[in-house]
């Protein structure tokens, strides 16, 4: 079964395979109206299952969209709204949906509901987002990087905030796609030690550096993300913004990358806290090309998992 749960393990040429076919199949449909199917229609005939316990906005539109563009039919299922959401456990929703469905996309709180997802599915699993990790957004941060600046090898990027999990994916991506990675943030708020551990034994070269105007220093790509993701407790709020505050993407942060950088942010954003307005809509920012790329890089993923 192809499940694509993380960057770490998913095989490096098949990751590239992804970004590439991604990249043709949005040449592919340039100016064409977004409910209109693609030329070629590999899904056609299938059911993709959609399921959230969590909001999303780009994530369910994206994959929705996608799915419909090559052909299948999709449904988006409310993790509350399920008997999920009321005690069935997961390995026997992954069985029966497996009679129904031939994709089942998920985006969930703990990385072990993701993991008996798939270990009871007998239909590919895609991770969505779990509270670790967020690999699909990584696959169209990569694209759009090399859309706008060419090969990722060896730059480097600066990641200024949460150790949170769009970080732990862009850590193992540093692995897999071999460029530099800084973190910078405040000691409380560091990346998981495992996730660090297994991207640095997988070949990632990263780096922690406290002081943010140093880490951003010849920076070719900037990336931040909310200092309040989902799973954490709303009552964590005033404290994490008093310790990430000296972490805000800004204009004077953005200086200190080198005068091409590229700002990204997976969105949604709380303007004026972890980055400005004026960064965001400034010459920098591609975020809205990230968000765009979801939807090509997904596809790809999608394929990649039907063998299509
Ligand atoms: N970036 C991202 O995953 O956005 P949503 O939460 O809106 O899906
Ligand atoms: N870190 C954020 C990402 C949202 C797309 C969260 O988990 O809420």
């Amino acid at each position: 079964m192809t499940h694509f749960l993380d960057i770490l393990p998913t095989p490096t040429a098949d990751l590239r395979q992804m970004i590439g076919q991604a990249r043709t199949m949005k040449d592919a449909r340039r100016d064409r109206p977004k409910g209109m199917c693609d030329d070629e229609t590999p899904l056609d005939g299938r059911m993709v299952a959609l399921i959230f316990e969590k909001p999303s906005t780009r994530t369910r539109v994206s994959f929705d969209v996608g799915a419909r563009q090559m052909g299948a039919q999709t449904m988006v299922l409310s993790g509350t709204d399920m008997q999920l959401g009321h005690g069935e456990t997961i390995a026997d929703t992954a069985r029966v949906l497996s009679r129904y469905v031939d994709l089942i996309m998920i985006r969930t709180f703990e990385e072990q509901t993701l993991l008996e997802m798939a270990e009871n599915a007998t239909v590919p699993v895609i991770n969505g987002l779990t509270n670790r990790t967020h690999p699909c957004q990584i696959m169209a941060d990569i694209m759009t990087f090399e859309e706008h600046r060419g090969p990722i090898k060896g730059r480097k990027v600066v990641w200024s905030g949460d150790g949170n999990n769009v970080f732990a994916s862009f850590a193992q991506a540093a692995a897999q796609f071999e460029f530099d990675l800084v973190f910078t943030g405040p000691r409380p708020l560091d990346p998981e030690p495992e996730i660090l551990e297994a991207a640095r034994a997988a070949g990632g070269n990263i780096e922690i550096v406290r002081d943010p105007m140093a880490a951003v220093e010849g920076a070719d790509l900037v990336v931040t993300d909310t200092w309040v993701s989902m799973h954490d407790p709303v009552s964590a709020r005033e404290r994490r913004h008093n310790q990430l505050r000296g972490y805000q993407v800004n204009a004077e942060l953005m200086g200190r990358a080198k005068p091409d950088a590229l700002f990204m942010h997976c969105l949604p954003a709380h303007r004026d806290d972890e980055a400005t307005s004026e960064v965001m809509d400034g010459p920098h920012s591609v975020i809205f090309d990230e968000a765009e790329n979801r939807l090509h890089a997904q596809k790809a993923v999608m394929r990649w998992c039907l063998g299509v």
